[in-house]
């Protein structure tokens, strides 16, 4: 497992995921802007490990500041997270990772610049490895809904890639492979980037996972053949009813698991809940360029060079829809909004 967020005593390492699976480039970042850019280009993707990269950058941003009084870190602090906050808009962990940071340092107000830049870099990689944590116990609370010789149909990437540990639904599915339950995995190609193409395909393989790759057109067709057991995605952002802004393509998988009564479970921390929005269509739906669906892999034109595009990062997956959620204290079952509330109270 290459980690896709590493801390290098005084710089961060990403993975530039948009260049696997043809060459394992690692970057060097020293910058809050550096930090920016590789989010919004998906140098760095996935819910878990754009907070976790957040974070890092607000000790970058901070580390670059001259320092002056406690107040004025504060300040700056407040320009920095609205600025990460601007890069991509859908994946809640990102606003979620900062916001812990600067609750946590909010409690030193009175300390000088130096701790709170030191405690800034202490809090940022403890963050890293919670989520490391939250991965092991969601592929552990998972395996209660994979069956025996299971076949599992995925998309996009929610792998090592995507988080700070083995990640969130391809954890459930490492978990079930090490503990011998996992007869094939159906990667999804996850148009237009192929996160699941060249991310889950590239997990699976180096870990030695048995993998067939569909393109996304073919999942019909393969739980109409009873192919697929069960259907396991991860998630963006999951509102206070249970809906889930994953993966665009992911509710059509959803859509079809009902209709071939496939059993269709999302896998996500607590810290991919936000129970701020009541509703899944008041989730924010980031729309992105029209060459991501021009161009494959932004190289060769498969189309009219200016037609109009119309290109949703993702879309959301409606409560009932979903059997379960499976998160690192458990797994959620309907009714989401009481069930949800109660996991947050416990
Ligand atoms: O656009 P991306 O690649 O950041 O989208 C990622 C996903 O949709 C993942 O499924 C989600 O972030 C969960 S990652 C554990």
């Amino acid at each position: 497992m290459i980690p896709a967020v590493s801390w290098q005593k005084n710089y961060l390492q990403l993975i530039d995921q948009t260049r696997l699976p043809e060459e394992t480039l690692f970057l060097r970042i020293e910058t809050i802007g550096e930090v920016f850019e590789a989010i919004r280009q998906l140098k760095v993707r996935g819910a878990p490990a754009i907070g976790i990269t957040a974070g890092y950058g607000l000790f970058l941003g901070m580390r670059e500041v001259q320092s002056g009084s406690g107040k004025d870190f504060f300040e700056r602090l407040d320009q920095q997270i609205a600025y990460l906050a601007s890069a991509r808009p859908t994946a809640v962990n990102l606003f979620w990772a900062m916001e812990s940071l600067r609750r946590r340092l909010g409690a030193m107000a009175d300390a000088p610049w130096e701790r709170l830049l030191d405690t800034l870099l202490e809090l940022a990689i403890e963050l890293h490895q919670d989520d490391r944590q939250r991965c092991e116990d969601i592929a552990d609370h998972g395996q209660a809904v994979v069956p025996e010789q299971a076949r599992i149909l995925t998309i996009c990437n929610t792998g090592a890639l995507a988080t700070g540990g083995i990640g969130t639904a391809l954890g459930v599915i490492f978990r079930a492979f090490q503990r011998g339950r996992l007869r094939e995995v159906y990667a999804s190609e996850t148009r237009p980037v192929l996160q699941g193409a060249r991310l889950t395909v590239w997990e699976l393989v180096t870990a030695g996972v048995p993998v067939q790759l569909i393109s996304d057109n073919m999942a019909a067709a393969l739980m109409q053949q009873k192919k697929t057991d069960l259907v396991i995605a991860g998630a963006d952002r999951i509102a206070a009813d249970g809906a889930a802004a994953n993966k665009i393509g992911t509710y059509s998988l959803a859509v079809l698991a009902q209709y071939h009564q496939v059993p269709f479970y999302i896998a996500a921390p607590l810290s991919t809940f936000d129970l701020q929005i009541s509703r899944g269509h008041h989730i924010p739906i980031e729309m992105r360029p029209a060459d991501e669906i021009r161009r494959v892999f932004d190289q060769c034109l498969i189309t009219v060079p200016d037609v109009p595009c119309w290109n949703p990062a993702f879309d959301v997956t409606p409560p009932e829809l979903i059997s379960g959620i499976i998160t690192e204290k458990g797994i959620i079952r309907p009714p989401y909004p009481e069930n949800i509330q109660q996991i947050f109270q416990q």
